[in-house]
C-alpha cells in the first residue's frame, strides 16, 4: 500500500490551513477535504464537485477528538456508538454548535460527524489539529452524481487536471492528492440520525442495522419508513439517481442476464456485465463485444470492489451494463441501495 511520508502529510495539512482542497483516502471512499471551519474553503468543495449548496457535507474528526466543540449535546446512544464503531464507517447526525459554519450543513442545524479509520486520514487530521481546526468537511471525491472513487487513480479520473502532489500546489484551485491505496470498505459510511427520539438510518453502509441494534438495544427506523415528511433531512446520497455510470445500466436476474448477453452479442452489440457466475462462452462474433466481470460472492467483498467494477464496466463504452441482481436481504442492503441508485442515474450525465 502506498504510504505518504510525514513530510507529505504535513504539506497536505498546510494546504488545508491555507484553505485549499486535499483528496484523502478513507476506509470507505476517497474524500475531497477542506477545513470545515473555513467558509471559503468549504465553498471550493461545492464548486469543484458541482454539488448543490444545500447538500450537507460530513465532518471528519480525529480519534479521541472532543466532540463538544462540534456537537451541542451527545444524545442517548451517541457515546455507545462512537465507542463501538469509531474510528470506522459510521456517520452520526447530531445538533451542531456555532463552530460549524452553515455552508457545511447546507443551512441545517445538524452536522454529520465521522471518525475515519484509514491511517492516512487519521495522520492528516492529527497533523491538521496541530496547526489548524483539525476537522475537515469531505464529501466523496467525485463530481456530483458520479461513481465514488475508491483509489487514487479514480480521483485522478474525476479531477485529473487539478490534482498535484503534496507540496506542489501553486494555486488555490489545485487539489493535493494523498495516495493511500485502495479503500477496504468500498462504499460510503452508514449514516445514522440521532436527533430524533428513535435513531434513523439515513444511508445503509458496512455497519448494518443489526450491528447498531446490538450496541444500543433498539432497532433504528429504516429510511424507507421516512416518507417525504417535512422533517426529513436532506441527504444527497438519498437521491434516487446517484453513484451512476455514464452507460445505461440494468439490474437483472441471472437468467435474463444470460439471455440478454446472448442476444446483444449476436446482434453485434458491445455489452458489459457484472455477474456472480463465470464468463459464458458466447457464440462466435466480432472480437471484444463482451466485457465480463465476475463479482465476489460475499457482500463485503462485493462492496469493496463495486465502484472499481462499475468504473471498469463504464470504461468498456458498451451499449449497456447488465448487473446480476444480488440477493435481497439485510446483508446486501447497502450494496442493493447503491446499485439501484446507479441504475436510476446511469446514462443521464455527461
Ligand atoms: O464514507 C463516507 O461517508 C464518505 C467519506 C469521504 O467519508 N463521505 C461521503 O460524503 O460519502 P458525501 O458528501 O458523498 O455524502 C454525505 C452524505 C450526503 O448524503 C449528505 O446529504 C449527508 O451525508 N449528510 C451530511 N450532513 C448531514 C446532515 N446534517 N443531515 C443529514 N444528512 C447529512
Ligand atoms: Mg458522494
Amino acid at each position: 500500500m502506498p504510504t505518504p511520508t510525514k513530510k507529505q502529510i504535513h504539506a497536505a495539512a498546510e494546504a488545508l490551513q491555507r484553505g485549499e482542497l486535499v483528496a484523502i483516502p478513507t476506509e470507505t471512499v476517497y474524500g475531497l477535504a477542506a477545513d470545515a471551519t473555513n467558509d471559503a474553503a468549504v465553498k471550493r468543495v461545492f464548486a469543484a464537485k458541482g454539488r448543490p449548496a444545500n447538500h450537507p457535507l460530513i465532518v471528519h474528526v480525529a480519534k479521541g477528538d472532543d466532540l463538544k466543540r462540534w456537537a451541542k449535546r451527545m444524545p442517548a446512544h451517541a457515546t455507545a456508538l462512537t465507542e463501538a464503531f469509531w474510528p470506522g464507517p459510521l456517520t452520526l447526525i447530531l445538533e451542531k454548535t456555532d463552530e460549524i459554519p452553515d455552508t457545511v450543513t447546507g443551512g441545517q442545524n445538524t452536522v454529520g460527524l465521522r471518525c475515519p479509520a484509514h491511517p492516512v486520514a487519521q495522520a492528516l487530521l492529527v497533523a491538521f489539529a496541530e496547526i489548524g481546526s483539525g476537522i475537515v468537511a469531505a464529501p466523496s471525491a467525485n463530481r456530483f452524481g458520479h461513481v465514488s472513487p475508491t483509489s487514487a487513480a479514480h480521483v485522478m479520473a474525476e479531477f485529473g487536471e487539478l490534482v498535484v502532489e503534496p507540496g506542489d500546489a501553486s494555486s488555490r484551485e489545485h487539489i493535493t492528492l494523498l495516495d493511500g491505496g485502495n479503500c477496504d470498505v468500498g462504499i460510503e459510511s452508514t449514516i445514522l440520525d440521532l436527533t430524533s427520539p428513535t435513531p434513523r438510518l439515513l444511508r445503509p453502509g458496512a455497519i448494518g442495522i443489526d450491528d447498531i441494534q446490538r450496541v444500543i438495544g433498539i432497532r433504528p427506523r429504516l429510511r424507507d419508513e421516512l416518507q417525504a415528511g417535512a422533517d426529513v433531512p436532506r441527504v444527497s446520497g438519498a437521491l434516487a439517481a446517484h453513484y451512476a455510470p455514464r452507460t445505461p445500466m440494468y439490474l437483472v436476474s441471472r437468467e435474463t442476464l444470460a439471455a440478454e448477453v446472448d442476444r446483444l452479442v449476436s446482434d453485434g452489440k458491445r455489452v458489459a456485465a457484472l455477474s456472480f457466475t463465470a464468463e459464458p462462452k458466447v457464440r462466435p462474433s466480432p472480437a471484444h463485444t463482451l466485457v465480463w466481470i465476475q463479482a465476489p460472492l460475499k457482500a463485503g467483498d462485493y462492496a469493496r470492489d463495486l465502484y472499481a467494477n462499475l468504473r471498469a464496466l463504464d470504461a468498456a463504452v458498451a451499449a449497456m451494463i447488465l448487473v446480476e441482481a444480488p440477493p435481497r436481504n439485510m446483508e446486501w442492503d447497502a450494496v442493493n441501495d447503491r446499485l439501484s441508485r446507479a441504475q436510476t442515474g446511469a446514462g443521464k450525465h455527461a
